[in-house]
């Protein structure tokens, strides 16, 4: 381990598992909180909450090739480092975990992960093969930081509700906690992929929360019919004159099953490519 300003700053895996193995023995807890790095104050915020939940907290910074398309944008993606750690230093994070790629998935790696009904609606449906990605790496993660309790935002509604389902299923015993979505001033949801924007597309991207704001609102209004409150939100995703809108739908909100009338607890869910970003955001009603 390194040590940085006061972080701790671990590369290896072995390292890693040891460290945690170490912590354990002493009756220490872990909380944890994994990011694909360029980090935000959506970021920051669960690291900030982690703080309250166990004795040492470890981040990990893992641009993860697995969860990426061959179209997308794991080479664009934006990478960070001396900005990531004097920002998880500035939010409580004692561990920095940055492993490499080819000790994550070194030549030969036949191991996946599928959580089959829950990844397929919504983003699983024009994302092939990403939250297999996802679900894969945040196991592995889990195994090498042997995390007690780890953070994740709402503002990845299915990739929680994933985790959520992967954790039961495979009887992990990691407590998930669930954050709110951290936001700009203009509404727009903090995410690494708003650095895609240019001015002009930012202001633009202010109308996915303004859309499901009005769906909340139509909602909380009596509005139960799911057409109905879905054409309200169209009706200001077209207002704003953005690029494709890959969906804009209603679901249960933890069986992401289909709703033709909504009722509270569902979510409201959408995915909306603007200029070279592909954003997304969510409203439980
Ligand atoms: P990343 O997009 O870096 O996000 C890391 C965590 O921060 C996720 O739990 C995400 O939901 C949360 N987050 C992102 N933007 C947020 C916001 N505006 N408000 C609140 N929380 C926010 O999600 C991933 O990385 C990866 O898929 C990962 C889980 C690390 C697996 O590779």
């Amino acid at each position: 381990m390194t040590d940085r300003r006061g972080i701790g700053i671990i590369g290896g895996v072995r390292e890693m598992q040891e460290f945690s193995n170490g912590l354990r023995k002493e009756g220490k807890t872990i909380a944890f909180v994994p990011t694909m790095g360029a980090l935000h104050e959506g970021h920051l915020s669960l690291m900030r909450e982690g703080k309250r939940h166990g004795d040492v907290l470890v981040a990990s910074v893992f641009v993860n090739p697995a969860q990426f398309g061959r179209n997308e944008d794991f080479n664009s993606y934006a990478r960070d480092t001396d900005g990531d750690l004097r920002k998880m230093e500035s939010a409580g994070v004692d561990i920095a975990f940055f492993p490499r790629a080819d000790e994550i998935y070194p030549p030969g790696y036949e191991t996946y992960v599928e959580v089959t009904e829950l990844g397929k609606p919504l983003c699983g449906r024009f994302r092939p093969g990403h939250f297999r990605g996802v679900a894969t790496v945040v196991l592995k993660l889990f195994n090498i930081v042997k995390p007690d309790t780890a953070l994740f935002g709402q503002k990845d509604y299915q990739q929680l509700q994933i985790i959520r389902k992967m954790v039961s299923d495979l009887n992990l015993e990691v407590d998930i906690i669930g954050m709110p979505i951290v936001r700009e001033e203009s509404g727009l949801a903090m995410s690494s992929r708003n650095s895609y924007l240019s001015p002009e597309e930012r202001e633009k991207a202010a109308c996915l929360s303004l859309a499901l704001r009005r769906i909340k609102k139509s909602f909380d209004e009596g509005e139960r019919d799911s057409l109905a409150l879905l054409r309200e939100g169209y009706d200001v995703l077209a207002g704003a004159s953005i690029g494709e809108v890959d969906y804009l739908e209603i679901r249960d909100g933890e069986t992401l099953g289909d709703k033709a009338a909504a009722s509270p607890g569902d979510v409201a869910a959408l995915a909306v490519r603007i200029g070279n970003a592909r954003l997304i955001d969510n409203t439980v009603l």
